[in-house]
């Protein structure tokens, strides 16, 4: 008996070592677009977490150099950058768990996101053809703007190769919900790590719905409530002023895309409960012609887990809501529109 007893010890020691053992540095994360204004400190955030074995960097240009800079950091990971080739990009993606694509031109002052659809709708396409066929299973993660058509076009590239999985793809919005608690916190002059504003919709303008009535400040009202709304939706406009033609957030995004990426790992190497806003192929508005949309989700293994209704809303929300459906449809037929024209 003794000796059985102690055979299960060992057996329950082992299974603990080897969860210990895959929670630490298990998963290959690709950086598309890495030697960017946000690709290079999500690289650095990425090369610092302990759940990545293996990063993987890809650009058009300096994807090696970025490589060899954060090599050297003493984190237990690899870190590679590939060359702008084909081959480049299909070794970058092979056997990836996470693909974050920050690929893409930002926004000057005066322009809009949308703006950015005739140059980065088809770096998206192409990137995504690329992640198809060279990790179909992994998880997409598009930072690109505007992501509100970048999304879409992603699915419709996944659809065309026959591999798109609903579970796996998940437009950024965590900036959105970063900047809620923040500038919510400031208002109320209260800690923004305590703060958590849901913000659905999309990512852009009138299409970002933060829901203060389920925050922690659900009285808040009138000239305030139209100001800090304002400031969540464009939010954006802030940074892309304040940099005077040099680009838009890329610190504050990186931060974000960090969040939402380690958010994915810890969810996928068991830990129940991770929550996070994003842009999905969702069925909450699928009946007004709204095929993707950012709700909070619970994440897990296999990616979207559950995705969570809007709930209660007033009704100032109920008119947000509207103004955001309206513009997102535009927006998703846009991007579904351009892969089937420019396949
Ligand atoms: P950036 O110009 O500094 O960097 C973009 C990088 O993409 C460059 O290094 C460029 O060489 C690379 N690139 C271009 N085409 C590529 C291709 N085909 N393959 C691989 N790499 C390619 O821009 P940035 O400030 O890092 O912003 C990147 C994108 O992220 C923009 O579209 C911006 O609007 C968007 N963005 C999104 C959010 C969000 O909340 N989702 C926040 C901030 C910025
Ligand atoms: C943001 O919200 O900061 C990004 O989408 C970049 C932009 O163009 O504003």
């Amino acid at each position: 008996a003794d000796l059985g007893q102690q055979r299960e010890i060992l057996k329950g020691t082992q299974r603990r070592l080897y969860s210990v053992a895959n929670t630490l540095g298990s998963s290959k994360v690709t950086v598309l677009g890495a030697a960017g204004g946000i690709g290079q400190p999500l690289s650095l955030l990425m090369k610092l977490n302990p759940r990545v074995s293996q990063l993987a960097l890809y650009d058009i240009r300096g994807g090696p150099g970025v490589a060899a800079d954060l090599s050297h950091i003493n984190t237990n990971n690899t870190v590679t950058g590939y060359d702008p080739t084909p081959s480049g990009l299909r070794e970058a993606l092979n056997g990836s768990e996470i693909v974050l694509i920050p690929a893409g031109v930002p926004r000057k002052p005066g322009m809009t996101r949308d703006d950015l659809f005739n140059t980065n709708a088809s770096i998206v396409r192409d990137l995504a053809k690329a992640a198809a066929e060279a990790c179909p299973d992994a998880n997409i993660l598009v930072i690109s703007n505007p992501v509100n058509s970048t999304v879409p076009i992603v699915a419709e590239v996944f659809k065309s190769k026959g591999v798109y999985n609903p579970k796996r793809l998940f437009g950024v919005t965590t900036l959105d919900v970063v900047r809620a608690s923040r500038f919510i916190s400031q208002v109320k002059k209260t800690d923004p790590t305590n703060e958590g504003v849901p913000v659905v919709g999309g990512h852009s303008g009138v299409t970002i719905v933060p829901l203060l009535s389920q925050s922690n400040h659900p009285s808040i009202d009138g000239p305030p409530r139209d100001e800090l709304v304002n400031r969540i939706q464009f939010g954006g406009d802030e940074v892309v002023k304040a940099k005077d033609g040099a680009g838009s957030a890329t610190l504050s995004m990186a931060f974000a895309g960090a969040r939402f990426a380690e958010s994915l790992l810890k969810a996928a190497q068991g830990v129940k409960g991770v929550i996070e806003p994003t842009f999905v192929d969702s069925p909450l508005y699928k009946e007004q012609g709204v095929d993707f949309f950012a709700s909070r989700v619970e994440l897990g293994p296999n990616g979207v887990e559950k995705i969570y209704e809007v709930g209660e809303v007033s009704p100032y929300e109920e008119n947000l809501l509207e103004a955001a459906i309206s513009d997102l449809k535009k927006n998703i037929n846009k991007g579904i529109e351009f892969v089937k024209n420019n396949p």
